[in-house]
């Protein structure tokens, strides 16, 4: 079988995920489209800045609302959602009104920055990208959510931002239970204070914590689950991709995210007549046989490079049927 055995299954979560440029959001939307086409709704979601899915599709789904897609067959849906819009789509997440204040508070706090180094030197470690933090934050929000059979990610979170599946474990140690301890001390406070005529607002963070905590043990199962989660990672037939991607297979190995699709992208088509392409095809092809004992555990679909960009329904459909 190859990854269109993904059609028969009944995946919660598809994430794509690679190095730049290597054409994840091709492959995340062409399997978006032949999810749909199969009979399942489906909502293909992106935190690139970039507005990716819409130009992958060639279509506006810039609104930051989610949008029917036409010209597929089935219910297809795309969001793209602006990184500024952050501390919304984080209180979506994770079902509880978070303001700007605390969110600011819950991303710096002692909680996550420690939570990132966990067992590292803390120093060397740069916070998560925003991109990646929205589209945890978005598995977090459909984990319980039946709204839709599958929730394609083009913005795979990974490294930094999988630690964040660690949050129940953090929040039940020695650091969370210190910086429930602060929430609680400040909440005593502002009591104390409002007893004497000042504000009465109540600090949150402590419901925050616990809300958070509660979404992703439920998402932690589904993405854990094989049969609930798949990682596809797409990776071109270059030396410099797969050591890029066998970094990653590490990092979701160690989160115990299935990952048993390789989409190698990009290989360079055969043609005698033309000298660079031969060398190009002939490394490529090199490159393949590592690639297939790298990952011989896995699914690998290779797909030559088209003549043209893959944009717009009718490429994506063409993409979508050698991928598939
Ligand atoms: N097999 C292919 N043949 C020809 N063009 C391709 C192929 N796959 C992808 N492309 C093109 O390559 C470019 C990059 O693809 P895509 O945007 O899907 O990559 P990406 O990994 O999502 O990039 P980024 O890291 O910037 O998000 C796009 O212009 C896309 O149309
Ligand atoms: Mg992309």
């Amino acid at each position: 079988m190859a990854i269109n055995e993904i059609l028969e299954m009944e995946l919660k979560f598809l994430l794509v995920g690679g190095k730049g440029g290597v054409g994840k959001t091709s492959v995340a939307s062409a399997l978006a489209i032949a999810l749909a086409e199969s009979g399942k709704r489906v909502l293909i979601i992106s935190t690139d800045p970039a507005h990716s899915v819409s130009d992958s599709f060639d279509l506006d789904f810039s609104s930051g609302e989610i949008t029917k897609v036409e010209g597929v067959k089935g219910e297809l849906f795309a969001l793209e959602i602006n990184p500024e819009a952050a501390g919304e789509e984080i209180s979506k997440a994770i079902g509880q009104q978070v303001d700007s204040d605390q969110f600011a508070n819950i991303s710096a706090m002692p909680g996550l920055s420690e939570l990132q180094g966990f067992g590292e030197d803390m120093q060397s470690i740069p916070p998560p990208g925003m991109d990646e933090a929205l589209s945890f934050a978005k598995i977090l929000e459909y984990a319980d959510d039946e709204s839709y059979d599958t929730v394609v990610l083009d913005t795979a979170p990974t490294g930094h931002t999988l630690r964040l599946l660690n949050i129940p474990e953090f929040l039940d140690s020695f650091l969370g239970r210190m910086l429930k301890m602060k929430a609680f001390l400040s909440n005593a406070m502002k009591m104390v204070k409002s007893l004497f005529g000042g504000n009465q607002e109540k600090d949150r963070t402590i419901e925050t914590l616990e809300a958070m905590k509660e979404k992703v043990l439920i998402a932690r199962d589904q993405l854990m689950d094989p049969e609930k989660t798949q990682f596809v990672k797409v990776m071109i037939p270059t030396m410099m991709s797969i050591f890029e991607t066998e970094r990653l297979v590490e990092e979701l190995n160690q989160h115990m995210i299935p990952h048993r699709y390789v989409v190698v992208n990009m290989v360079n088509p055969d043609n005698k007549e033309c000298q660079y392409c031969t060398h190009r095809r002939q490394e490529h092809l090199r490159n393949i046989n590592y690639i297939n004992s790298a990952f011989s555990n896995d699914d690998i679909i290779s797909i030559e490079a088209f003549d043209r960009e893959i944009r717009g329904l009718d490429m994506l459909f063409e993409f979508g049927k050698v991928l598939l």
